[in-house]
Order: structure tokens, then sequence, then C-alpha cells
């Protein structure tokens, strides 16, 4: 006999009320970011077939889409361009008149201040081999080189109205060469999101029809990290990009790497983003459709976990129409 009464955890469970007081953990439409996904030279949207409910948009589409999503209060949007036509080296990635710059300063005179502009900034959405970066003449993705390209296109991005450029490649040094050259073109308050713990995922398939950048030859795994390691090295990385001048930093993907969210929550001093990406999204849609899953509710409680680990911003296809339905 210990003298204690029995512990009742159940006692703050028996109502909604008592429920809803108690919960630790919540959903904002401001912490969520919708990726768009912008095509040049076509005339209408076009759906993409593993990805239900999200498309390829026109310059005209997406600036209707970011209107819907701010006014339904998402935190800030991020922009993917897929140019009509690729070459070696992503040309269009940093031509002013790219499909990128041309919708960021639609958006930049639509919506303005009034959300948060942000640029996916890689090359494989504009290559025509759709690695991340340059290729050495033997076929590897060359760092250094593809660092100068980096750096040129956060120019144009910033130039085009982003608040915000997110370096998604993994290449080593690739937050010190964007922020140096930033700032030497007079773009200091441009902000920078790293995709700091980017993993060689399957969970990447359906973007990659979305954005037409699947890997002619080999993979990514020479750039992006490894599933099979631990947490420490998500935490290197992500120190690594804050040294170097990253003003948030991401882990991606999410559901699978809650443990690294945590672990990257827990060691750094920035807000810390998770990308819920296109394989999360399709595995529950395509559930949903057959009937096997409660579509919102496992929506709701995926979010909430990515939340749970430490998140405090996530990049989701779902942003709007959450962010619609906690403001309704
Ligand atoms: C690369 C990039 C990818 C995603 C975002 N940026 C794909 C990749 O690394 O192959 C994936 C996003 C998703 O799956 O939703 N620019």
């Amino acid at each position: 006999m210990t003298g204690f009464p029995a512990a009742r955890p159940r006692r703050l469970r028996r109502t909604p009320a008592l429920r809803r007081l108690a919960a630790q953990v919540s959903l904002s439409p401001a912490g969520l970011v919708l990726p768009v996904f912008v095509k040049g030279g076509i005339g209408e949207p076009q759906p993409i077939a593993s990805m239900p409910g999200v498309v390829q948009h026109t310059r005209e589409s997406v600036r209707k889409a970011v209107v819907e999503a701010v006014e339904a209060g998402v935190g800030g949007v991020i922009v993917f361009g897929i140019p009509a036509v690729k070459d070696a080296r992503g040309s269009a990635a940093d031509d002013p008149d790219g499909i990128v710059q041309v919708v960021l300063r639609d958006l930049a005179a639509e919506v303005g201040d009034r959300t948060v502009l942000m640029a996916d900034l890689c090359l494989d959405e504009y290559t025509d081999h759709g690695h991340c970066g340059l290729l050495t003449d033997g076929g590897e993705v060359d760092n250094d080189a593809t660092l100068e390209r980096y750096a040129s296109i956060a120019l144009a991005q910033a130039a085009a109205g982003a608040h915000v450029v997110a370096p998604s490649g993994m290449m080593d040094g690739q937050v010190g060469a964007i922020r140096t050259a930033l700032d030497g073109a007079g773009f200091g308050d441009v902000a920078i999101l790293a995709y700091s713990a980017k993993f060689a995922s399957a969970f990447y398939g359906p973007f990659r029809d979305a954005a037409e950048c699947a890997p002619q030859f080999g993979d990514r795994a020479s750039y992006q990290q490894d599933p099979a390691r631990s947490a420490d090295e998500a935490v290197r990385e992500a120190l690594l990009d804050v040294a170097e001048g990253a003003d948030m930093v991401m882990v991606k993907p999410a559901v699978g790497y809650l443990d690294v969210v945590r672990r990257v929550r827990d060691s750094v001093d920035v807000p810390v983003a998770a990308y819920n990406v296109s394989g999360e999204y399709a595995m529950v849609e395509a559930a949903a459709a057959n009937g096997w899953i409660d579509r919102d509710r496992a929506i709701r409680e995926l979010l909430l976990s990515i939340r749970r680990a430490g998140a405090d911003v996530v990049l989701t296809y779902w942003a709007a129409e959450i962010a619609q339905s906690i403001s309704d």
C-alpha cells in the first residue's frame, strides 16, 4: 500500500471540452505552407495522376490558387517551376523570364507581403538529366560548380520578389554560397529556409511526376542523406546550415523522420520546418479513395504528429484545405 489514490489519466479525456482544454499541440493556418507547381507553356492546369487534387498550374491558375490559400490563412506558399525547355545547366532556373521568376513577380504584385513567398531553389526541375546539380564529364554531380548556379538562381528569385529562398539540392556549402551572393547583391533581407536534412526517399516519387524531374540515370543517393544513418548526421547538417546563415531549417520527408524532426528541433535555435512530401500525400489519398481510411482524420493525425515531433512550420499539399477548415 502506497497510500496514493489510483492514477486516473482518463479524467482529462472524459468530455470534448476537457480534451480541448488539455490539448498541447495544434494546427494553425499560419504554420502551414502550400507547395505549388507551375509549368511554362501550358494553356490549362494539368492534373497529376499520382497526386489527386494537385495540379501543374498555369501562370493564371496559380495566381487564383495562391489568393485562395492566402485568404484561407496559410502562412506561406512555396513555388516549384517546370520550364517548357530543359538543358544540361538548367538555364531556365535563373532566367529573369523563367516561369518561377514570372510567377513570383505576379504573386508579389497580387498578394505582396500578405503572405510569405518562397521559392524552391534547385536544378533538378530545370536540367534535362534531372539531377540537382551540374554534372562532370564522368556524370557525377559537381558540388562546387553547382554552388555557382545556386547563387545565381537565388539572385534571380530574390529580384523577382521571393521573401525566402529554399535550397533543396543538398550540396555542401550551399547555404553559405547563397547567403554570400544575396548579401553581395543587396538582398540582405531575403531569408534562407535550408532543406538541411533531406533524405534519399522513395516518398518523393509522385513529386517527380509533378515536377517532371526524375533523374535520367542513377539516383540522388550521393547527395541526399541515407535513411540508414542516425539522426546525428541530420543534426550536424542543420548546425552547419545555421552556421552558414540559414534562417530556418527543414527536415524532409516528415512522417517517416519524426525522430529527426525532434532531434533537430532540440538542437537549433531557429524555426524548424518539416515537409510532408508527395508520397505521404499520395498514400493517404489512395487509401481514402478506396474507402480504407477516414481521410480527414488521417490527415489531421499525420499533421499533428509532425507538430508534436517539434516542427514549427509544415509544408503540406493539404495546407489550403486544412487552413480553410480551421478558419471556418
Ligand atoms: C528537389 C525537390 C524534391 C522535392 C522537393 N524538392 C524532389 C527530389 O529531391 O527528388 C520532393 C517534394 C515531395 O516529394 O513532395 N528540388
